[in-house]
């Protein structure tokens, strides 16, 4: 009988910090995951320090996978919208290596990292044709695949549009800070995933963030001629993507 291969995934988020061991065949979390509140401000010192926490609680040794919402190329940071901005410019892979006591570690997007976690492990649609996979939280994180293979580091959540970035009035975290019905802020989103579809074409929309959990409440308000898919892995995608990441699934 051949082990389970395991993997270890960190998902950096606005208001969260969480992560948990990944079965490598199947996606799934094994076990708890630990969270802390994402330390304010969210600088490269203290994120670090609650990234190190939480692998101890996990009592995890071997490589690990770390989502963050910035851009990274070449394993650098290069933007910090809901971050502090001391990360622009930083050698993440440094960083976090040297929190972990030396331990592998792989640096994404959090969209990206959902991303990837989807294709592999989520709904048949978001492997085949032009897809635009879409993260509402704090702020709107996007991915872009072809068939499967992603085209990294897409940015649309700051598109412009109607005079305003498109996740300062449509993330989930607009929604809450301007207490919005459903019915309000799947307006706003369908706005944008109409500019979003006019621009790329996409073939399908993928959904995900911790409000796909109540797709339901929204999705079928929007009006956008382009099927709209909820994400299958919901808020859990961007640890497991991380996992792969580590495993080498992706190279940044
Ligand atoms: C960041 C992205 C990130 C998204 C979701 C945006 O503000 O620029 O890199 O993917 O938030 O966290």
């Amino acid at each position: 009988m051949t082990e389970t291969a395991l993997g270890f995934g960190i998902d950096i988020g606005g208001s969260g910090i969480k992560g948990a061991v990944v079965d490598m065949a199947t996606g799934q979390l094994v076990g708890e995951r630990a969270t802390v509140a994402t330390p304010q401000p969210a600088t490269p010192a203290a994120i670090a320090h609650a990234v190190a926490q939480i692998v101890a609680t996990c009592a995890w040794a071997g490589p690990v996978g770390i989502a963050l919402p910035s851009v990274i190329t070449g394993q650098i940071a290069r933007t910090a919208a809901n971050i502090d901005d001391s990360w622009v410019g930083l050698d993440v892979h440094e960083l976090f290596t040297q929190a972990l006591g030396g331990a592998p570690v792989s640096v994404l997007n959090d969209a990206d990292a959902a991303g990837i976690a989807e294709v592999a492990f989520g709904d048949e649609a978001a492997r085949n044709g032009a897809v635009i996979f879409l993260t509402f939280g704090t702020g709107i994180g996007s991915a872009f695949f072809s068939d499967g293979t992603l085209f990294p580091n897409t940015e649309l959540g700051h598109m412009h549009i109607d005079g305003a970035e498109a996740e300062h009035f449509a993330s989930s975290a607009a929604r809450d800070r301007e207490k919005l019905s459903f019915a309000e802020w799947a307006t706003r989103v369908d706005t944008i995933l109409h500019e979003y579809a006019r621009l790329v074409n996409p073939s399908a929309f993928v959904v995900g963030g911790g409000i796909s959990g109540v797709a339901e409440q929204w999705v079928p308000l929007l009006t956008v001629d382009v099927p709209v898919v909820p994400a299958a892995l919901r808020n859990n995608a961007g640890i497991v993507g991380a996992a792969m990441a580590a495993h080498g699934h992706v190279a940044p």
